[in-house]
């Protein structure tokens, strides 16, 4: 990249960050809260600091205390909060729903940005603490947790957002074989899982509109440089800076302040892979999800929320 471009791509950053501390919603708001998860690396590292530099609270995800501390002392001050949990486990899920509950502050905004990617070229099948497949698990069954866990506090803090981090790389499967049992390749897992996350955002858009709750699912950029690629074998194509443009706006920029149910890629509104429209896999996919989720979601009071919008003591 040439020393101009350099400067042009920077100086659009910076004033990105300057939309993202001054937007008139926010402004009235006052100062505004975002977990985001994964974010000792990549894209959500770039995110959480970004945020922060903007004047926001930032709650920063990691499973790594140590890359936790040193994005902490990154940041520099306490507006920057370390939370701990490993994604595949869904008991861990619910742990950091419930500590960031229990900060007793406002949530404006949960990004859902931790993924597990391709894996190394050939590896084999992996999974959870749970019991499923890992890609499934951590890509899509813990971000569905925590959305649903922590919508009655986004809903209490509301206007609010929640933007999936997810990928235009999507195959179709039968919800039947969420396990991924037979056949299995990582990067085939890690599409599946990406289908589903863009699945479950329009229907946990659905449920979370009346509460003032919009939910959004974005592609940030193809092949960035950042560990699940380089571990993936595959050359890198864009960078984070790249993924950061298309990500920032969706958690902070008042033009989308109405915008749900919506995928992105890029910066552009697009569309996911048609299965995750089909009413028939949606419905089949929630309730595979629901029986996943059931045993983490009962007797939270912060919990309960089913796809459908419906609330359960159960
Ligand atoms: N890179 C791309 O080209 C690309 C393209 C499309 C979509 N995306 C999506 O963009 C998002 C960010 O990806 P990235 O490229 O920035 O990846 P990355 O640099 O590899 O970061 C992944 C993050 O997820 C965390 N993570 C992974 N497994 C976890 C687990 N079990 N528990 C808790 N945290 C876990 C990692 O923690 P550690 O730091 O401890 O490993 C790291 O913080 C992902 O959702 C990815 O699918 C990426």
């Amino acid at each position: 990249m040439t020393a101009s471009r350099q400067e042009q791509r920077a100086q659009q950053q910076e004033q990105q960050e300057q939309r993202a501390g001054s937007g008139a919603g926010e402004r009235a708001a006052g100062p505004r809260t975002a977990l985001v998860t994964g974010a000792t690396s990549g894209l959500g590292r770039a995110l959480a600091l970004a945020l922060h530099r903007s004047g926001w609270t930032v709650l920063a995800h990691g499973r790594d205390r140590g890359r936790l501390a040193r994005l902490a002392a990154e940041a520099g001050d306490s507006r920057l909060v370390t939370l701990t949990a490993d994604l595949a486990s869904l008991a861990e899920v619910r742990s950091l729903a419930e500590r960031t509950a229990a900060r007793g502050g406002p949530l404006h905004v949960l990004v859902n940005n931790a993924a597990v990617g391709f894996g190394p070229p050939g590896a084999g099948r992996e999974t959870s603490a749970d019991g499923h497949e890992l890609r499934m698990a951590v890509n899509y069954l813990a971000p569905t947790l925590l959305a649903r866990l922590l919508l009655p506090l986004l809903a209490a803090s509301a206007p609010a957002r929640v933007v999936a981090v997810g990928s235009v790389g999507q195959v179709p499967f039968a919800v039947g074989d969420l396990a991924f049992a037979h056949g299995y390749r990582g990067v085939e897992a890690y599409r599946r899982s990406k289908l589903a996350l863009a699945a479950g955002t329009f229907d946990l858009a659905e449920a979370a509109r009346p509460l003032g709750v919009t939910v959004n699912c974005v592609h940030p950029a193809g092949f960035m440089d950042t560990p699940m690629v380089r571990e993936s074998g595959v050359a890198p194509l864009s960078t984070v800076a790249d993924g950061l443009r298309a990500v920032l706006p969706l958690v902070t920029d008042p033009a989308f302040a109405d915008t749900t149910g919506t995928f992105f890629r890029g910066t552009e509104p697009g569309r996911a892979l048609d299965l995750a429209y089909d009413p028939r896999f949606r419905r089949d996919l929630a309730a595979a999800t629901d029986r996943a989720l059931r045993a983490h979601m009962c007797g939270s009071e912060a919990s309960d929320t089913r796809t459908d919008g419906s609330t359960t003591d159960e």
